[in-house]
């Protein structure tokens, strides 16, 4: 028996949600998955992945099977990943969710739902990628002493978000690495304040909010820096109309939340990046609402 696994990008942080708040997006890794007798892993992509122990949704699925108890001799894993990496959209907790949740599901899934999610969030650092990567949606998530504690909003109003894309790479860890170790005690109740009205304006629809409540001193500032571009890029996308606009997860990718009913928007950006930004690229992705599915072959 084999698995498939689909799990969809995510945008963590929309801004003031720092660390907290996340959304799904219809962006996919699609990985399957064997139990073999030794390590065979491709990508139908030929992107240039780690094609042995070090690949991580190998270790992902490994874990699993270490707390299960289960002996693993190898994988055969075939990838098929949409989701650019460190760009800021949830590669690797996409990446650590499909390991996780392929190899539950080998085992004739011994891991619940909760106990997916607390892993996936131990081993990513990520509440807020991998817990609306398994979900879909809106989410608002948090990691206490191992467990997650969240949960999935729903959203009222259409919204699309399009996300410029740039051709340069940001990591992580070099996001992380850039912010302050303290911050003002009016920075904090600056972004409290915003991210609780995200939550509220997105779930009751109030979407005129959004541009004010996606506000945030507790990383962009720091973290514009890091991507040429940035800081012009969320000027222009929300002079051509957008409700908001933020850096995605820990950037370099910029998210515009643009109402739906605008359908000039991404042409509009398009034509403006292919003259004033070429490095950037805008598509249009809307909220995955499933979150990542397991289906057996
Ligand atoms: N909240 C995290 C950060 C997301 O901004 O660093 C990383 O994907």
């Amino acid at each position: 028996m084999g698995v498939t696994v689909k799990v969809p990008a995510t945008s963590a942080n929309m801004g003031s949600g720092y660390d907290s708040i996340g959304i799904a997006l219809d962006l996919y890794n699609v990985i399957t998955m064997e139990e073999s007798d030794h390590i065979d892993i491709s990508d139908v992509r030929d992107d240039n992945i780690p094609k042995d122990e070090n690949n991580l949704i190998y270790q992902c699925a490994k874990k699993v099977y270490d707390i299960c108890g289960k002996p693993l001799t190898g994988l055969k894993i075939v990838e098929d990943c949409a989701i650019p990496q460190t760009r800021g959209l949830g590669s690797s907790s996409a990446c650590t969710v499909a390991g996780i949740l392929g190899a539950n599901a080998l085992l004739g899934d011994p891991l619940s739902q909760e106990n997916i999610i607390d892993l996936a969030a131990s081993i990513e650092g990520h509440p807020d990628n991998s817990t609306p990567a398994i979900l879909g949606g809106f989410c608002v998530a948090l990691l206490e002493y191992g467990k997650v504690w969240s949960v999935r909003v729903p959203m009222n109003g259409t919204v699309d978000f399009i996300t410029f894309i740039p051709d340069f790479e940001l990591s992580t860890e070099k996001a992380r690495a850039a912010l302050p170790q303290k911050v003002a005690h009016h920075d904090a109740v600056f972004n409290l304040a915003r991210a609780a009205l995200l939550a509220g304006s997105l779930t009751t629809g109030k979407l005129e909010n959004v541009g004010v409540a996606v506000g945030d001193c507790l990383h962009q500032p720091y973290r514009f820096d890091l991507i040429p571009g940035g800081r012009d890029v969320v000027h222009a996308a929300k002079c051509m109309g957008a409700l908001g606009a933020f850096i995605s997860g820990a950037g370099p990718s910029i998210i515009a939340v643009v109402d739906s009913a605008d359908k000039t928007y991404l042409s509009r950006a398009q034509m403006y990046c292919e003259q004033n930004f070429p490095h950037w690229t805008p598509i249009r992705l809307t909220c995955d609402e499933v979150g990542a599915t397991v289906t057996r072959f």
